[in-house]
């Protein structure tokens, strides 16, 4: 609970500062909850059928979730990576964060190793804690990009999963097709010398939320073992609805074991089956998206002023989050400098990477400009 609290406890700090000094006075750049209501077609799309109920449409169903909306999102992964997915590949999740704890439930033995880049999304450690596996933490470069030579010494018999996630949180980051081609040779080599099964878990939440009219590289394209884990909490803004889902690649010689697997841990983990209502919904909404122009024109206003203030960081290619270099190492005490501004960001140790702090853009424009004159006059005291 202590190392993973750093955003819950830059939470309850800026309740008290808001209490102190009013509401509009507190620019809160910490939390990753999209400021952004859903697009109106979803509005629409629950309007529709909750004037016309579909018969049982509250019922328990399969765990694997609705035939008819795995076979929708089966369609839309193959239109979007030319792979040939069908329902059956799919299996629909409380989210990403319920996808991965099914995948991490069915396939990891007691002591086996799941590896994660740092920076990292904290919840990977209790979620591979939860199901009896190591963590095993690999550092990136200087654009934030796996380390690959070092993922390769990392590797050992017991390695079951690498975790990824592109486009990035908290860095922001997009993983070039390159890197994943790289990343796929290194796992197959390794599965040739173990003789294992390293699977590749792609946690891809903010996948269509990316800038610059990048096309989004699919490692689906590199590895035959890889598991996209997915939901629409970003992409439609529907984070409280908890709807998501897992697909396995259809090149992956067992997966009607692992789907059963997973369709297993599913319902004995508690979750059942996913929101059926959502699962209604997002039936017909696989098309549409929260308006990423808008997250973009807020990632070039925050970006742009960060570094005309001399702030050293790596342009985000998606997701909404900017993860700059602090100007003096401890990050714990810039977060408090920053605090005294009445600025709130998160320390880049509470990602496994002391040295920066985390900065969400997914908030209201008025927040984000109000956050500038503080952020300005922190990087000041110490330049
Ligand atoms: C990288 C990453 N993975 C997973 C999740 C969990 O997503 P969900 O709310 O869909 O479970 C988040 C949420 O912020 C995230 O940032």
């Amino acid at each position: 609970m202590i190392a993973g609290s750093w955003i819950r406890r830059m939470f309850d700090e800026g309740a008290i500062l808001r209490q102190r000094y009013g509401d509009d006075k507190v620019f809160d750049l910490s939390l990753g909850n999209p400021i952004m209501e859903p697009p109106p077609e979803f509005h629409q799309e629950l309007r529709r059928l909750v004037e016309n109920p579909l018969p049982g449409m509250h019922r328990y169903m399969p765990n694997a979730g609705y035939p008819e909306t795995r076979a929708v999102v089966a369609d839309y992964l193959s239109m979007e990576t030319g792979i040939k997915f069908t329902a059956g590949d799919i299996v629909m999740t409380c989210g990403a964060a319920g996808a991965l704890n099914v995948v991490l439930k069915t396939l990891l033995d007691p002591g086996e190793e799941v590896i994660v880049f740092a920076p990292y999304f904290v919840e990977y450690l209790n979620y591979v804690d939860n199901h009896g596996g190591v963590s095993q933490v690999v550092p990136t470069d200087e654009q934030f990009m796996p380390r690959l030579d070092v993922l390769e010494e990392s590797i050992n018999q017991k390695t079951k999963a690498v975790i990824i996630n592109s486009p990035n949180n908290p860095t922001g980051v997009v993983y070039s097709d390159d890197v994943l081609h790289n990343m796929g040779e290194v796992l197959r080599k390794k599965e040739a010398q173990y003789g294992t099964e390293i699977f590749l878990l792609s946690d891809e939440p903010y996948r269509k939320i990316i800038y610059d009219g990048l096309e989004y590289p699919s490692p689906l394209h590199h590895h035959p073992r890889v598991i996209v884990l997915t939901s629409h909490s970003k992409d439609l803004a529907l984070p409280g609805e908890r709807i998501g889902y897992l697909a396995v690649h259809p090149e992956y010689s067992q997966r009607e074991e692992l789907i059963d697997g997973c369709i297993y841990c599913n319902r004995t983990l508690g979750y059942v089956n996913a929101p059926a209502l959502m699962q209604n919904v997002v039936r017909t909404l696989q098309n549409v998206t929260v308006s990423v122009a808008d997250y973009q024109r807020k990632r070039d206003f925050l970006y742009t002023h960060l570094i005309e203030m001399g702030y050293s960081l790596n342009k985000p290619q998606g997701a909404f989050y900017m993860f700059p270099r602090t100007p003096i190492e401890d990050d714990v005490a810039f977060v408090k400098e920053l605090q005294q501004w009445l600025v709130l960001a998160v320390p880049g140790q509470g990602f496994g990477a002391p040295g920066y702090i985390r900065l969400s853009y997914c908030v209201d424009d008025r927040t984000l400009e109000g956050a500038l004159d503080g952020l300005g006059r922190a990087i000041k005291k110490f330049k």
